[in-house]
């Protein structure tokens, strides 16, 4: 190494003496998980969720997602949290100070800086779809779909995303919003969004039950969900519900790692994951569960891709009972949690640039947030004026984003870190900072961010390849 280096890292290290971030810390254990289910649950829950089931023929998916959650999910996330907590910096300088002291290439920072720019992607159309959430919340209570029919729902969707002019302003609302929590910093800002969010989300998740499943289509959804009949499944189906696995935690991109340098050295990582993963998956569930009963309650047809959330739902709430309140919950819900996903979007390129310029957080909140916003009009043209510009494969700018980040980005990012953790920090640090004393439970881990977690994410890695590049550029075999 350099002796250049070394001094810079001198510099780092000197930042952490008290081992706690510069950029704050979470006022308790509580928050961090609080702060890490937020981020978890999201469009990835209650969006993209119920129409990939629909799509994939519903509970061979689930199968082989929750799979992936407990084989990949749950040790990268930990391996996340614990190279965060270990190196309190962002993602780039956490990653850095670890390899420095493990004696090993400084490169491997390679995973701190596809966080920075990851978050900016997925954060680019996740705020366009997080801004027709939002005119979805407002629609909904003004009871607009009351009485409405398919066709009519269908058609004030078309004319909603239609127009770029009102898909770019809730896009903006809600950047907006995002960013002022943002440069707000750990305490005042993002911890304040989740003191706020949270318990709301909670309370609204329950409410939306209780409401699905009186309207009668339980046992449909039920059956739909848990109908674990594999004559339905795709043949890529696996390689959606492995990128949905790292989607959902808001793994693979260093936002978990960032939230866990603000984790306090009390608290263990493991049950720290056990429960952000458990919840994360329960939330989908549960809300999969409330969706699917109102959509069967009504006989409507679920597999219906993207549009389930903004064109069989309303319909849905429009013909029920009191739906307008209960959608326009459903929709306030669906916004809460986005919000609190979009908050740890950023964190990684934030705290990098707070340290690379050792400058102020509101002047890199504002930089990256207007970056974000711009790249993000891509996305807001996506289902109008560029709707028929596609890249290769039929991809829209937003699809694009989207399927990179998820299909690519984040598996590439998770088998880095797994590889990382796994082989080339030392064990004995890795066991101590995980408290795992159980040899049971180390040896379990072990195994699976060595082995099992690095060959199932290659699996999807060239599932997804084979699945998304190479096939449809073969000559058509039917
Ligand atoms: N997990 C969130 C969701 O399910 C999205 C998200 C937030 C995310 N932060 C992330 C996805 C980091 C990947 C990486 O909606």
């Amino acid at each position: 190494m350099a002796p250049g280096e070394l001094k810079l890292s001198e510099n780092n290290v000197t930042t952490n003496v008290n081992d706690r971030s510069q950029h704050g810390m979470w006022s308790s254990r509580l928050f961090f998980v609080l702060a890490a289910v937020g981020s978890a649950v999201g469009l990835g829950n209650i969006w993209k969720f119920p129409y990939m089931m629909g799509e994939q023929g519903g509970g061979a998916f689930f199968l082989i997602y929750l799979f992936c959650i407990a084989l990949i999910g749950f040790p990268v996330m930990a391996a996340e949290i614990m190279i965060g907590r270990e190196g309190r910096m962002s993602p780039v300088n956490s990653v850095l100070k670890l390899a420095r002291e493990s004696n090993r290439s400084k490169n491997w920072a390679f995973m701190g800086w596809t966080g920075v720019f990851g978050g900016i992607l997925i954060l680019s159309f996740y705020a366009v779809v997080a801004g027709w959430i939002m005119f979805y919340i407002w629609r909904l209570f003004s009871g607009e779909f009351n009485g409405a029919d398919a066709a009519d729902v269908e058609f004030k969707w078309k004319t909603f995303v239609g127009n770029p002019w009102s898909v770019f302003a809730w896009f903006t609302a809600f950047m907006a919003v995002t960013i002022f929590f943002v440069a707000r910093g750990v305490n005042k800002g993002l911890e304040l969004a989740i003191r706020i969010c949270m318990p709301l989300l909670f309370v609204l998740l329950i409410v939306m039950l209780v409401y699905g499943l009186t309207q009668g289509g339980l046992m449909d959804a039920v059956r739909f969900m848990f109908d674990f009949d594999f004559s339905k499944m795709k043949w890529d189906t696996p390689v959606a519900a492995m990128g949905h696995a790292f989607f959902t935690l808001s793994i693979g991109m260093g936002a978990i790692m960032a939230y866990g340098a603000y984790m306090p050295r009390e608290g263990s990582v493991k049950s720290a994951v056990g429960i952000i993963v458990v919840i994360d998956t329960l939330v989908a569930i549960l809300a999969g569960l409330a969706l699917f009963s109102i959509v069967f309650a009504l006989k409507l047809d679920p597999a219906v891709g993207t549009s389930l959330l903004f064109k069989t739902a309303p319909v849905a709430f429009g013909n029920l009972p009191l739906g307008a309140l209960f959608g326009g919950l459903f929709f306030l819900f669906v916004g809460f949690a986005a919000f609190t996903s979009a908050i740890s979007l950023t964190e990684p390129a934030i705290a990098y640039f707070v340290e690379r310029f050792n400058t102020n957080r509101v002047v890199v909140a504002l930089v990256i947030g207007v970056a974000t916003w711009l790249l993000g009009i891509l996305s807001v043209l996506s289902s109008n004026v560029l709707g028929e510009f596609t890249l290769f494969l039929n991809w829209t700018f937003m699809d694009f984003f989207d399927k990179f980040t998820t299909y690519l980005v984040l598996p590439i990012v998770g088998l880095v870190i797994s590889i990382f953790v796994g082989w080339f920090v030392p064990w004995e640090r890795v066991r101590k900072a995980l408290d795992l004393s159980s040899t049971v439970a180390w040896i379990v881990w072990i195994v699976c961010i060595r082995f099992v977690a690095p060959l199932a994410i290659l699996t999807v890695f060239f599932f997804t390849i084979y699945v998304e590049v190479i096939l449809p550029l073969l000559p058509n075999q039917q």
